[in-house]
């Protein structure tokens, strides 16, 4: 855990909303990019006090808020519910709507109206789509749809079983030159921004010439313009195994536990509430009020007489 002082980084100044080219400038400028995930809310106002520079409604949701084995079986409905609350929690990071997995595959009809819909109903900036290959035209079509996109190579979580699971990607020269040419269509094709996800740091420095635009990266080594981790694995809100590049910055699920149990004890120990939980009553009101529950008329009542 870092002992540096909690100043959020956008303490003290009226911070702007985050813009493409303010983006682009960071990357020029050689400031880098912070991007965490989020899913609700809460997680979103935590993020827009944090500083965070791009809030990623990842389909990652799908495990962490939704409890799947896998990101594959979320779907729009679910996404765009997140993605909504998210933005109610958000001023100033750039928003990104994830596209699950089936919302933008078939065609690039489907992706163009599915991207809409995280503008539209979702109030999102802008998309993320895994892989290259098909995902490139579908890109593409977004893009001059005049939505931006963030494109997303290596590990790609939708298509794990595909690439033999949750591993590291890129790790022979074919499968890295594999990488290198989605990243290099991604980008051709005007993603704004793309993602690389458990790769050698060595192939992403390799890369990392060829790259025009923001490179956010996420257990792909730290020579990257920006990174991502999810919001539930940096806080350790979730418990179990994580991937070797996730760094736990707190123990809010120990915390939540920890709180919660020591309610349940004082509830059943009669600790909770006292005096200054409970609201009080003027006494002569009081009195009236006990007058008219003495009542004979009240007395005698059944319960179908109400
Ligand atoms: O869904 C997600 O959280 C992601 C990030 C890991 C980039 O795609």
């Amino acid at each position: 855990m870092s002992s540096a002082p909690r100043v959020p980084a956008n303490a003290g100044s009226i911070a702007q909303p985050m813009s493409l080219p303010r983006l682009a400038e960071m990357r020029e400028t050689g400031q880098p990019i912070a991007m965490v995930t989020a899913y609700d809310y809460p997680s979103a106002l935590v993020a827009e006090e944090a500083g965070v520079d791009i809030v990623l409604v990842g389909d990652s949701g799908a495990m962490t808020v939704l409890g799947h084995d896998s990101t594959v079986p979320v779907g729009m409905e679910e996404m765009l519910m997140l993605a909504a609350a998210v933005r109610r929690g958000l001023r100033t990071p750039l928003l990104v709507g994830d596209m699950p997995f089936g919302s933008y595959e078939g065609s690039n009809e489907q992706a163009v109206m599915n991207a809409q819909r995280f503008i539209k109903e979702a109030g999102c900036d802008a998309v993320k789509l895994e892989r290259g290959g098909a995902s490139v035209d579908r890109a593409r079509a977004i893009v001059r749809a005049g939505i931006p996109v963030m494109g997303h190579v290596g590990l790609t979580p939708q298509t794990a079983t595909a690439l033999g699971g949750y591993k590291a990607q890129g790790r022979t020269g074919e499968r890295a030159s594999q990488i290198a040419e989605d990243a290099f269509a991604l980008q051709a094709v005007g993603c704004f921004s793309i993602v690389f996800e458990a790769v050698p740091a060595a192939v992403t420095d390799a890369m990392m010439p060829r790259m025009e635009i923001p490179v956010i990266g996420i257990g792909a080594g730290g020579g990257t313009d920006g990174q991502v981790l999810v919001f539930h694995d940096l806080l350790a809100i979730n418990t179990g195994h994580v991937a070797r590049f996730v760094k736990r910055y707190a123990a809010i699920h120990e915390a939540m536990v920890d709180g919660v149990s020591d309610y349940v004890a004082d509830v059943r120990e009669k600790r909770y509430p006292d005096e200054t939980h409970t609201y009080s009553i003027d006494p002569a009101e009081l009195a009236g009020f006990e007058e008219y529950l003495e009542q004979d008329t009240l007395a005698g009542k059944s319960p179908w007489d109400w």
